[in-house]
């Protein structure tokens, strides 16, 4: 069998070419970095887990008719997903002050924020994806105001549906990250979800008693990751109770 084309290899994902023009293979590692890549290790069963948790929010945002780049699982780690154009910038929207916020403008982790707040990244991890505004996005010409407004009305309609989904298994969604891509129907260009949502991605604290149960847990050396993202997997029965995450990599070319 032909070997697959690599297109990227990221910290967390391999891109592969798809079987049909304009898709791709995501491969999901069980690599975790943090600090913009100062901190490394190998979680087990990580990647089986992230799959299967962006493949559940990326279905439930297509079943609400918010668009994404999803269409289908492979296997344990793999995904097809429409290939796109990613826009340059990470998304963030907070609910609760925490991480780099909380730091920044000193407001203690979890105060709840009077309103969600989205901030913009540069894609840049040279520059350790510095935050910026929209002044630079407008004038270094990243994104057209057409494409805040609608990247604005994706974020915040992704940021609902989460909260809910989350609140609905007992957990908070403090904050989370999104990548958004540009796609071609034609002459005509829209922009849908991109990349993974999973607790990689998202800050997610138990409502009852503040446990964190995403990257922080690693970040901050709190227990074991793989057992945090197998309790979010558990709650929304996206891993039935007792099946094991198969640990060992497949072998992927
Ligand atoms: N549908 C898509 N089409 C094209 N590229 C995508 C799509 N979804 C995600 N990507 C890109 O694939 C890569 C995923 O790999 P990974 O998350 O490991 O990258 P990373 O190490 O975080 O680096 P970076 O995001 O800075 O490129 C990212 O660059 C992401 O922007
Ligand atoms: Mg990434």
């Amino acid at each position: 069998m032909a070997r697959r084309k690599k297109i990227y290899e990221g910290k967390a994902k391999t891109l592969f070419e798809g079987p049909e023009p304009g898709t791709i293979v995501q491969y999901f590692k069980d690599d975790a970095t943090a600090f913009n890549a100062e901190k490394k290790d190998v979680i087990e069963g990580k990647g089986v887990l992230n799959n299967m948790l962006s493949e559940y929010f990326m279905t439930g945002l297509t079943n609400i008719g918010v668009p994404n780049h999803f269409i289908r699982r492979l296997n344990m780690r793999e995904q097809l997903v429409r290939a796109c154009e990613i826009i340059p910038l990470e998304i963030i929207v907070r609910n609760f002050a925490a991480g780099s916020l909380s730091k920044r403008l000193g407001i203690e982790e979890g105060t709840a924020l009077p309103r969600p707040i989205i901030e913009y990244c540069y894609k840049d991890d040279g520059l350790g994806d510095p935050l910026v505004g929209e002044e630079h996005i407008a004038a270094f010409g990243w994104a057209s105001q057409q494409d805040m407004d609608d990247i604005v009305s994706l974020a915040l309609r992704v940021n609902d549906f989460l909260s809910g989904v989350m609140y609905g298994v007992g957990i908070k969604l403090v904050d989370f990250k999104i990548e958004v891509g540009r796609v071609y129907d034609g002459d005509f260009q829209r922009l849908i979800v991109a990349d993974e949502i999973s607790p990689d991605s998202c800050r997610l604290w138990d409502v009852a008693t503040g446990q964190k149960l995403d990257k922080d847990v690693f970040r901050r050396d709190l227990g074991s990751l793989t057992d945090a993202y197998t309790e979010v997997a558990r709650r929304l029965g996206v891993m039935p109770k007792g099946s094991a995450v198969p640990i060992k990599p497949t072998l992927i070319n």
